[in-house]
Parts: structure tokens; C-alpha cells; sequence
């Protein structure tokens, strides 16, 4: 991937994003925020380049969005889904990647749009929507997975106590090579406990977006 221009009406456009996704659902709209900035370190960290840590940062807080267009129903809903609200739920990389689509006029959006539809692909193929496998699934799709999954794991929810770390360290390891691409699983091992205090000029910036 080269170098390229990111648009200076990037963070205005994030900005207006997002704060309708926190106006419906601020919880997810919270995970978008923490998983843009975990996808930019382990980009960072992983040894991609400024311009792809951008791409992975943007394509990290839009991977969800288009849960906006999921009733708090099923979002919220503690049990399992049934196999229509599975269907309406696994719909939402499609979602997320429309809502960013009309964006794509610029190159730099355009960059984002695999890897939010692809967050959910799996190294093993089992993933949705289009069962990518292995090196189809692009890289920071596959970058957005590991820290989505620490963010989802981690966080407390109405219905679930958030997991310690350690635990989540372990299903990343265990699921490292068929669900997760395994070096990245490793980077992510490594750096996370490094990230906490780390506070760094795109992180300032990251902050003009939060809108809560
Ligand atoms: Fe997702």
C-alpha cells in the first residue's frame, strides 16, 4: 500500500458520524472510539506505515456503524439470537460499509471500505459476510478483529461482568490461526499492556470526536 492523502475534512466527517451513532446506541459508539484507536496501535505496532495506521484507526471507529440501522432489540438483547435476528445482526459490516460508501469519492475512504466489511471474516473462512479465508481477508480487517474482540470481551454489559485480561489473552490465543490471524495475535500479546499509559498526537486529535 503507498502513501496517499488523508482528506482535511476527515474528522469533520468522522465527527458527524459519529455523534448520530451516539444519539442511538452510545455504548456501541464507545467500542467504535476504543476500537479506531487499538486498530491504529496495533497498525502502528504490527510495523504498517502513518498512512495505513490512519486507515486502520478510521476503518477501526467506523467497523460498527451501521448497528445504527439494528433495532436496540437485538443489540441489547441478553440471551441468544434467533436465526433471524442473526441474519438482521450479521447484516451489519454490509451496513457500516454502506453508510461510509458515499465517501469513497476520496481515495482514502475508499481504503476503508474492505476492512469494515471484512472485520468479521475469519483466518478459517467461517467468518461473514463473503467467508474470506487466510490472506483474502485484508490486513486490517483482520487487525480490527483481534482488538474488537479484546474491546467486546473486556467491557462490561448489562448482562455480563467484562473479563479480566487474562482471560481474554487466552481465547486470543487459543482461536490464534483460526479465527484470528496468529502473528497479529502474538504483536497484540506483546504491545497491549504497553498501550494504557500511551497517549500520542493522533490520540489528541481522536479526542475532537468524542462527542460525549
Ligand atoms: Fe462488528
Amino acid at each position: 500500500m503507498s502513501w496517499g492523502q488523508i482528506p482535511e475534512w476527515t474528522y469533520e466527517a468522522a465527527k458527524a458520524l459519529m455523534a448520530s451513532l451516539n444519539t442511538v446506541d452510545p455504548l456501541t459508539y464507545q467500542h467504535c472510539l476504543r476500537v479506531g484507536e487499538m486498530s491504529r496501535k496495533l497498525a502502528r505496532d504490527a510495523g504498517l506505515n502513518e498512512f495505513e495506521q490512519k486507515i486502520a484507526e478510521f476503518s477501526g471507529m467506523f467497523h460498527d456503524i451501521g448497528k445504527i440501522g439494528i433495532s436496540q432489540e437485538i443489540i441489547a438483547k441478553p440471551g441468544k439470537l434467533d436465526p433471524k435476528e442473526l441474519d438482521i445482526m450479521r447484516n451489519h459490516p454490509i451496513l457500516s460499509e454502506d453508510i461510509i460508501k458515499p465517501l469513497a469519492v476520496h481515495d482514502f475512504f475508499a481504503r476503508l471500505l474492505p476492512n469494515i466489511r471484512g472485520h468479521h471474516e475469519r483466518m478459517d473462512g467461517e467468518g461473514y459476510p463473503d467467508r474470506l479465508m487466510g490472506e483474502d481477508v485484508p490486513l486490517i480487517a483482520r487487525v480490527i478483529l483481534v482488538v474488537d474482540t479484546y474491546d467486546a470481551m473486556s467491557q462490561t454489559r448489562a448482562y455480563r461482568k467484562g473479563l479480566p485480561d487474562e482471560v481474554v489473552y487466552a481465547e486470543l490465543k487459543r482461536c490464534a490461526g483460526t479465527q484470528f490471524d496468529a502473528q497479529l495475535v502474538r504483536i497484540f500479546l506483546q504491545a497491549h499492556a504497553t498501550w494504557k499509559n500511551q497517549e500520542d498526537e493522533a490520540e489528541t486529535k481522536a479526542k475532537i470526536i468524542k462527542v460525549a
